[in-house]
C-alpha cells in the first residue's frame, strides 16, 4: 500500500543488529554467524544502493512516496487535504475539473490546493494527476483494477471505499491531520473557520438535524476532517476491521452502525456533525449562499447527472458574486439545482 519502500530498508538496518546472545555459543556457530552477517551486509548495502537510484530516477516523475507527499503538501499545523481519484473522473470537463474549478473560483480558496494530496487508484488518474502539478499519490490495492467507473457497491467499489479508509488510518498514524474530501464537493469558501475546536472527529451530513453532537445525524464519508490522536487512530482501526461485521456496506453504512458503538464512546472520541448551512449537498442544500463553504453532489446518481448539477451549480456561484455586494446581503441568494439529481 506504501509505494515508499525504503524506511524498512534503511530504517531497520539489519545488519546492525548486535547478534542475540544465544547465536554466540560454539565456534562454528560464531564462524557461520559471521558469514550469515557479511551475506546481511552486503545484502542491505546493494539495497540501499538500488533504493538511492530508485529514488534518484523517481524523482524526475514525482513519483515520491507518502512521506514526502505529506510533508510537501501539509500547512504548518500538519494539516492535508486528500481527495481518491481515478480514471472515470478525470475526463476533460468532469468531475475532477470541476473539482479544481471550485478552488479556483471560491472566495480565497485557491491557496487550499497547494495543500491538496491526490490519491490516485489507478496509473492512468496519476499521470494526469500529474500534470495537472498537483501532490500526487499512486495508491494500489492487490487485486483490484480501479481503472474503470467502480459502481456502486459492487465488490470493487466496497474496496475502493474501505481501502480509502485504511489509507486515511496511516496518515493520521504518520502525524498528520486531513480533510478528505470527495471530488464531486465544490469548495467555495475556506472551511477552517467553521469547524468545530473541541473534537478530532467531525464530518459532513446527508441531512442536518440541528444538534452537532447528536448520533442521529446522518453521516457522509465524502467530507471530514480529522486530526491526529489516538483515539482518531483507534477509531479508524475499529472502524477498517468493523467491515468485516457488516460483509457488503460501505465505510458510510457502517459509521452509520458504529457511531452508537460503546467502543467509540469508552475511547472518548466525540464525533460531531456538520452543519448543512455551511457544509451542503443535494440531500440537503446549504440554501443561503452567503454562508456556504462546500457543496457536495450527493443524494445523485450517475456521472453525468452530477456533472450536469455541479456544472450549474458552479454557475449559480459565478452569478451570485457577481452581484454587488449590498444585493448579496439583502437577496440571500440560493442555488438552482438539484435538477438531473434527486
Ligand atoms: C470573500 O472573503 C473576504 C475576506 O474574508 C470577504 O471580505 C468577502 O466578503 C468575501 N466575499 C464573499 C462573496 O463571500
Ligand atoms: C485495468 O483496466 C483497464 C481498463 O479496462 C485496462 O486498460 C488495464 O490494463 C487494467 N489494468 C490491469 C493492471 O489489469
Ligand atoms: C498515544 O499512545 C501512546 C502509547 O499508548 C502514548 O505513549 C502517547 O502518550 C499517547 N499520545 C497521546 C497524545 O495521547
Amino acid at each position: 500500500m506504501d509505494s515508499e519502500g525504503g524506511s524498512n530498508i534503511t530504517g531497520g538496518g539489519v545488519s546492525q543488529t548486535p547478534p542475540p546472545p544465544e547465536l554466540g555459543g560454539s565456534h562454528h556457530k560464531n564462524y557461520l554467524f559471521r558469514h550469515l552477517l557479511r551475506a546481511l551486509l552486503l545484502f542491505t548495502m546493494v539495497s540501499v544502493a538500488c533504493l538511492v537510484i530508485f529514488q534518484t530516477s523517481s524523482s524526475g516523475n514525482e513519483n515520491l512516496g507518502l512521506k514526502q507527499i505529506l510533508k510537501r503538501a501539509a500547512m504548518p499545523d500538519k494539516t492535508v487535504i486528500i481527495t481518491t481519484l481515478n480514471e472515470a473522473w478525470i475526463e476533460p470537463n468532469s468531475i475532477f475539473d470541476l473539482f479544481l474549478e471550485s478552488f479556483k473560483i471560491g472566495n480565497q480558496t485557491l491557496w487550499l490546493l497547494k495543500h491538496l494530496v491526490v490519491v490516485a487508484l489507478d496509473q492512468r488518474a496519476f499521470d494526469h494527476c500529474l500534470k495537472t502539478h498537483l501532490h500526487c499519490y499512486f495508491l494500489t490495492t492487490e487485486g483490484v483494477n480501479f481503472s474503470e467507473e467502480a459502481h456502486f457497491m459492487t465488490p470493487d467499489y466496497l474496496k475502493m471505499m474501505w481501502t480509502r479508509i485504511d489509507f486515511l488510518r496511516i496518515v493520521l498514524e504518520r502525524g498528520y491531520n486531513f480533510v478528505f474530501t470527495d471530488a464531486d464537493i465544490m469548495w467555495l469558501r475556506n472551511p477552517f473557520p467553521h469547524f468545530y475546536s473541541d473534537t478530532n472527529f467531525q464530518i459532513s451530513c446527508d441531512s442536518f438535524g440541528g444538534n452537532p453532537s447528536d448520533l442521529n445525524n446522518a453521516p457522509n464519508g465524502g467530507f471530514n476532517y480529522v486530526k491526529s490522536s489516538n483515539k482518531t487512530i483507534e477509531f479508524y482501526k475499529f472502524w477498517y476491521k468493523s467491515r468485516e461485521y457488516y460483509p457488503g456496506k460501505h465505510d458510510q453504512d457502517v459509521l452509520n452502525k458504529i457511531k452508537y458503538d460503546p467502543f467509540v464512546r469508552d475511547i472518548g472520541l466525540g464525533i460531531k456533525f456538520l452543519d448543512t448551512v455551511y457544509f451542503g449537498g443535494f440531500c440537503q442544500p446549504s440554501k443561503d449562499l452567503n454562508l456556504v463553504c462546500t457543496m457536495h453532489a450527493n443524494c445523485c446518481a450517475g456521472l453525468d447527472n452530477k456533472i450536469h448539477d455541479l456544472r450549474i451549480l458552479l454557475d449559480d456561484w459565478k452569478n451570485y458574486l457577481s452581484l454587488q455586494e449590498d444585493v448579496r446581503k439583502t437577496e440571500t441568494p440560493s442555488w438552482s439545482v438539484p435538477q438531473s439529481c434527486g
